[in-house]
């Protein structure tokens, strides 16, 4: 019979909501003269970010500290995708306040799609400030740093067409030393009408796959297993000669173009030991040619992080998403028929969208019902200013009634997080080993291809090695198990 283990508390789930998602930087020691101290804010794009950043400082006679007191330097790398991050951010420069009444000589620097959204009013409103960057300004930090250390204000927040870091290393900041995360293209030009993200990180623009390709192998001689692709929307990833490299194109015959599914296994090639993850997955693009490339190799790993909004077609109109509910079951049955019924699926969803009513918010639960996610990340709708639903519709569901609603997706995403869990006892699956486990070191962690947390008792084995487990038992976050 299944084992349903309930209080056992090893456990936290998967993953956290973006909101309560803050990094921050780890201690370097190569005798730089300078301290970063570097704190990070919202998507893994921005922790990828704040890695660019210490990479480009580094070679500016920047180490990085965990410990904001000893810093030089304070940057916050920071989110704009609700009114609560952008809150975060402005309580916490209120604390640095009391940091640099003490040492003036401190300075203080936003980056991100705060900076890029606010820009010099965040000069005006903040006054601890000294540099503001925009996402698509980092090469010029250095120049930004030399202004401020000259005793004058900063700001830099032009959006670039063609800025993808391409060259620049990553140092990676909060790596496990086993998984690390690749930006494949910035940006997005989908225009959802909640979403500020179109404004703070501007035109969606695709990186050079070769750039990519050497970054994944250079991360496998280094000791990764694992990569996850990054982008808004990675099924829009294309990469073009013509577009990109005139000069090259001169000396070659055709035109080639580099999609999502041809990037994908380009990637897969790099090892059959490295594990390929991408995010995010947008239901209007994503291919049959990508599912199939994930079948076709065993390390691109079987997780689709697929967001749906919402289960109701006129609110999915209202939000510009490009979908109905039609068509995204009709994606989720292609999944199904592709990559078979143990494929993790993950969502993110938004209550109480502008008019969203009760029987457009049961459409929802029932979608949720419907696909049977392993996992979503859940968000009651918080109006941005400058946005397409800003402009157009009023924020008219009462919080009360949004939180509810909330409310009730949670619980039917705990139901759903652990009646999909139960399927998997008695599975033999194979298991990357992260580390330790959190709450007690005689147990290894790890993660299995549907993206799931998997705990079993570690038995000479280490991190970044894979091993074959046998689930017994589970709760709505973790799988529990023995190896085999
Ligand atoms: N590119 C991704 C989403 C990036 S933002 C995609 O298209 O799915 C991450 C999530 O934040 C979104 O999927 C959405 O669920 C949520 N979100 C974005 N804007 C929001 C807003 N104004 N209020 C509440 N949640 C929001
Ligand atoms: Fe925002 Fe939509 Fe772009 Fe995602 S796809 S970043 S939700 S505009
Ligand atoms: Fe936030 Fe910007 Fe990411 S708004 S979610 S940090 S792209």
């Amino acid at each position: 019979m299944n084992k349903l283990i309930e209080n056992i508390d090893f456990l936290s789930p998967a993953d956290t909501d973006v909101n309560e998602n803050i990094r921050i930087s780890l201690d370097q020691n190569t005798g730089k003269s300078r301290k970063l101290y570097i704190e990070s804010y919202g998507c893994q794009m921005n922790f990828s970010d704040s890695e660019i950043v210490a990479s480009i400082l580094q070679k500016e006679g920047f180490d990085t500290t965990s410990d904001i007191n000893e810093a030089d330097l304070v940057f916050l790398n920071t989110c704009s995708i609700r009114e609560k991050a952008e809150q975060t951010v402005r309580h916490r420069l209120t604390h640095i306040n009391g940091l640099k009444k003490k040492k003036p000589e401190l300075v203080v620097g936003v980056l991100g799609c705060m900076a890029e959204r606010l820009k010099t009013k965040l000069l005006e409103e903040e006054k601890i400030v000294d540099l503001v960057a925009g996402p698509d300004a980092y090469r010029d930090l250095p120049q930004l740093i030399g202004q401020v250390d000259e005793g004058d204000k900063a700001v830099n927040t032009f959006l670039s067409r063609e800025e993808t870091y391409a060259d620049i290393s990553p140092v990676r900041l909060n790596s496990n030393g086993v998984s690390a995360f690749i930006s494949i293209m910035r940006g997005c030009d989908n225009m959802c009408s909640f979403c500020v993200v179109p404004f703070t990180r501007g035109r969606e623009r695709s990186r050079d796959p070769q750039s990519i390709v050497g970054e994944a192998t250079d991360l496998f001689h280094r000791g990764f297993r694992e990569v996850t692709l990054l982008g808004q929307n990675v099924d829009s990833y294309k990469w073009s000669e013509v577009e990109n490299n005139k000069a090259r194109l001169e000396k070659k015959e055709v035109d080639s173009i580099v999609n999502f599914a041809n990037l994908l296994e380009l990637v897969a090639k790099v090892s059959p030991d490295l594990r390929v993850r991408f995010s995010t997955s947008h239901p209007k693009d994503i291919t049959d040619e990508v599912l199939y490339t994930i079948a076709k190799y065993e390390n691109i790993c079987d997780y689709i992080h697929l967001p749906a909004q919402s289960g109701n077609s006129r609110i999915l109109e209202m939000m510009n998403r490009g979908y109905t509910r039609e068509w995204y079951l009709q994606r989720v049955a292609k999944i199904r028929e592709i990559l078979g019924k143990d494929c993790g699926l993950s969502s993110d969803m938004i209550t109480g969208f502008c008019s969203e009513n009760e029987d457009e918010h049961r459409d929802t639960l029932s979608l949720m019902e419907l696909v049977g996610y392993d996992y979503s990340y859940m968000f009651h709708y918080s109006e941005r200013p400058g946005t397409l639903a800003a402009k157009k519709f009023k924020d008219d569901v009462p919080l009360e009634v949004k939180k509810r609603r909330l409310d009730e997706i949670i619980k039917m995403q705990s139901r759903l997080s652990l009646s999909r869990n139960l399927l998997d006892i008695g599975k033999i699956q194979k298991v990357l080993i992260e580390g330790t486990s959190k709450k007690s070191s005689d147990y290894l962690q790890g993660r299995n291809s549907a993206n799931k947390v998997v705990v079993f008792p570690g038995e000479n084995k280490k991190k970044g090695e894979y091993v074959h487990v046998l689930i017994e038992s589970c709760t709505g976050g973790t799988l529990i198990g023995k190896q085999v």
